[in-house]
C-alpha cells in the first residue's frame, strides 16, 4: 500500500500539463469520486493498526501534493488565457492585403482571352526610334498623320521619342519573326496631351497582330467578335465603322454594344447604344515589306486598344485620372475581382 502511494507521489511530481483540460483530467483522477485518494481512504480500515499512522501521513502528503500541483497550474493557465485574447487556431484574416490594380486586371484578362486562341506576348522599348514608331508603319517624315499623335521627343534628337502607341512592337516583332505570327503586345505609351477626365499623357495599349497566308478581313471580324463576347459578355454585338490608319488598309474602328443600357441609349454611350473600343485593319503591304515580309505571299490584320478605355467601360469608371491617383478607396473596390 505504501509502495502504491509512493508511486502516485512520483506521478504527481512529474505531472506537467499542457492545457487546462489536462489539469482537470488530473484533478478528477486523484480527487474525483472514484479517484485515487478516495479509494486510498476507503482502504484505510484494512491497514494494520501499527501502520495506520504512517499510512495516514502518506495519504495526506499525497493529497497536499496534488492540491499544490493543481493550484500552480490553475493560476498558470488562467494567466495565459487572460493575456492571450486571440485563439491561435483561428484562420488568419488577411485584412490589409494588397490587390491588383484595375488596369492589370483588365490587361491580364485581355491577354488570357487571346492566349486561348494561340497569341503569344511580345514587348518592346518605351523609348523608341522614329523607324519603329512611325516610318516603318507607313508614316514617313512630314506625313500629316503624324499630327494625330502628339509626340514627346527625347531632348533635341528628333529620332528618339517616347513611343506613342504599341504598334511599334508589331514592327519589331515582324523584323525578328517569320509568319505565321500571332502576337499580342501590351505596354505603356506616351502622348503630349493635356490631362483631363478622358485623356492622359501616359496610358496603356494592347496591340494585336496576325500574319499568315490568306488572312482575310472576315478573320479579323470573327476574332474581334470572339474577344468582345469573352470580355463583355455572350450577348455583346460588335459594329465596324470605316476609318483611317496609315498602317492598315482598309481600316476600321470597332464599337461594342452598350451593356449598361442594353442599347436603349444612356449617357455612357451618349444615346447611340454603342461604345468605341479599338482601331484595326488589314496590315498595309508597305508595312509588311518594311519588315521584310513578302506581301504577295502573306496578309494579316492588326488591332490596337486602350486598356484604360476598356477598364472604364467594364467598371463604369468615368474619370481616367482615378487610375493614377492610387487612392485606396478607389483601388479597394477591385480587390475581390
Ligand atoms: N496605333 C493606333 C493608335 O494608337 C491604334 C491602332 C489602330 C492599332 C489600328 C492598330 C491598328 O494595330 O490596326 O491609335
Amino acid at each position: 500500500m505504501l509502495k502504491k502511494i509512493s508511486l502516485l507521489l512520483e506521478e504527481v511530481a512529474s505531472f506537467s500539463p499542457k492545457s487546462k483540460k489536462e489539469t482537470e483530467d488530473f484533478r478528477v483522477l486523484f480527487l474525483g469520486k472514484k479517484g485515487h485518494l478516495n479509494s486510498l481512504f476507503a482502504s484505510f480500515k484494512e491497514v494494520p493498526n501499527d501502520q495506520k499512522k504512517e499510512f495516514g501521513q502518506s495519504i495526506n502528503k499525497l493529497k497536499q501534493s496534488v492540491l499544490d500541483k493543481l493550484e500552480n497550474y490553475k493560476s498558470a493557465f488562467e494567466e495565459i488565457e487572460g493575456k492571450l485574447e486571440i485563439d491561435l487556431t483561428r484562420p488568419v484574416v488577411l485584412s490589409n492585403m494588397g490587390s491588383r490594380h484595375p488596369l492589370s486586371i483588365v490587361e491580364n484578362k485581355i491577354v488570357e482571352i487571346f492566349k486561348k486562341i494561340g497569341y503569344t506576348i511580345s514587348e518592346g522599348p518605351e523609348i523608341e526610334d522614329d523607324w519603329h514608331n512611325f516610318s516603318a508603319l507607313n508614316l514617313p517624315a512630314d506625313h500629316p498623320a503624324r499630327d494625330m499623335q502628339d509626340t514627346f521627343f527625347i531632348q533635341t534628337n528628333p529620332d528618339i521619342l517616347l513611343r506613342t502607341h504599341t504598334s511599334s512592337v508589331q514592327v519589331r516583332h515582324m523584323e525578328k519573326n517569320k509568319p505565321p505570327i500571332r502576337t499580342l503586345s501590351p505596354g505603356r505609351v506616351y502622348r503630349n496631351e493635356a490631362i483631363s477626365a478622358r485623356a492622359h499623357c501616359i496610358f496603356h495599349q494592347i496591340e494585336g497582330l496576325y500574319i499568315n497566308e490568306s488572312v482575310s478581313f472576315a478573320d479579323l471580324k470573327q476574332t474581334l467578335l470572339y474577344f468582345a463576347k469573352e470580355m463583355f459578355g455572350e450577348k455583346t454585338k460588335i459594329r465596324l465603322r470605316p476609318s483611317y490608319f496609315p498602317f492598315t488598309e482598309p481600316s476600321a474602328e470597332v464599337d461594342v454594344s452598350c451593356n449598361i443600357c442594353n442599347q436603349k441609349g444612356c449617357n455612357v454611350c451618349k444615346g447611340t447604344g454603342y461604345l468605341e473600343i479599338l482601331g484595326c485593319g488589314m496590315v498595309d503591304p508597305n508595312v509588311l515589306e518594311n519588315c521584310k515580309i513578302d506581301s504577295k505571299k502573306y496578309t494579316g490584320f492588326a488591332f490596337g486598344m486602350g486598356i484604360e478605355r476598356i477598364a472604364m467601360l467594364k467598371y463604369g469608371v468615368n474619370d481616367l485620372r482615378l487610375f493614377y491617383e492610387n487612392d485606396v478607396r478607389f483601388l479597394n473596390q477591385f480587390s475581390s475581382i
